[in-house]
């Protein structure tokens, strides 16, 4: 009886850290066919009845007890093995020098484009979108600007296709396509990507940003687009800077004008950023001109309106002090964490 207990425990330990190697020859040490219990079993003709019963049945209880542990061991080797194994061969998309993981944000042009879209949203704008590639209509014939005219020249534009397409050189296009779609009132701002030929340099690029304004209704006015326009500085800017408009010629607007701002930086004594004047020139805007009315079946007898363009650059070298365009694009983390 004690041995066979003995038998039991000591397989046991043997068990408990076996190899799959190691656990076949315990299976056969102890329950193959020379094994120990085996042996035991074989040799129970010696006993008397009562012994043999009860030796007999204490060596299958054994012999099914290390059998059962046996299997369980090998079962765990299975699972230590996959386990094993899916730590070796798992992707690791997230290294741990990743980590804590960096926040990205918003590049300072995309931020800028959505603080102005804030704005004009809480005027009542919509914002609407136009395609990149257009035809001269577009771009320029439906606003009045006349075939000779000098932004045509191929030194601005980029033509695509032997002057049948063109790259948009103003997000005043979209205009265009918007009243065309939709009768008045309409009033959108058109943020979007445009492009002129010309050299890159500290406050020139040959692919930025605009957002066009239009709004159209019957008796609009021009003290609409300079109330709308102030407010528009000075919820962007902030309420202590003064506004001016100044008569300018747009092709697609009469009469223009062109918005300053007094400089934000120098509160308008003057500074470098200003050239000294204490203003910043901000956009361009005018009263729709009824040719352009004329273009899209608008009744211009019935209708006014008024549009402005927003270099979007500009405003964002203004709202945060950066001084060469061309940081913008450059794409250096170092720069654009900054914001
Ligand atoms: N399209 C002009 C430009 O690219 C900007 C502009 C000026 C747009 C006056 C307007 C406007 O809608 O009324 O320089």
């Amino acid at each position: 009886m004690n041995d066979i207990e003995q038998i039991v425990s000591e397989a046991s330990k043997k068990i408990k850290n076996a190899d799959n190697l190691t656990l076949n020859n315990l299976k056969t040490e102890y329950l193959g066919k020379s094994g120990v219990l085996t042996q035991i079993l074989k040799s129970l003709s010696q006993y008397s009845i009562e012994d043999k019963k009860r030796i007999g049945s204490q060596a299958n209880k054994a012999k099914s007890i290390i059998e059962s542990e046996i299997e369980n061991r090998k079962d765990s080797l299975k699972k230590i093995l996959l386990d094993e194994k899916m730590r070796n061969e798992r992707l690791d998309y997230f290294p741990s020098f990743y980590f804590p993981f960096p926040k990205g944000s918003f590049h300072p042009v995309v931020e800028t484009i959505r603080g102005i879209s804030a704005v004009f949203k809480s005027l009542g704008f919509l914002v609407a979108q136009g395609p990149e590639l257009e035809t001269d209509w577009y771009n320029f014939e439906a606003l009045n600007i006349p075939k000779n005219h000098p932004a045509k020249d191929l030194q601005d534009t980029f033509y695509i296709e032997g002057m049948k397409n063109l790259l948009r050189t103003h997000t005043s296009s979209v205009q265009i396509h918007v009243m065309e779609k939709h009768k008045p009132p309409v009033k959108v701002i058109v943020p979007g990507r445009v492009y002129r030929n010309e050299a890159s340099d500290a406050s020139h690029s040959s692919t930025f940003y605009q957002i066009e304004g239009l709004a159209v209704d019957e008796n609009v006015t021009f003290v609409d687009l300079k109330v709308t326009l102030t407010e528009f500085i000075h919820r962007f800017f902030g309420y202590k800077l003064n506004v001016r408009f100044r008569p300018s010629h747009f092709q697609f607007t009469e009469p223009s004008a062109e918005v300053d701002m007094q400089c934000p930086f120098c509160r308008g004594k003057g500074c470098k950023i200003c050239k000294n004047s204490g203003w910043i020139e901000t956009l361009g805007c005018g009263m729709v001109h009824p040719n352009v009315f004329k273009a899209v079946d608008y009744d211009y007898e019935k209708y006014t309106g008024y549009a402005f363009g927003i270099g979007v650059e500009r405003i964002t070298m203004l709202k945060y002090g950066i001084d060469d365009i061309r940081l913008l694009y450059e794409n250096d983390l170092r720069f654009l964490k900054q914001f």
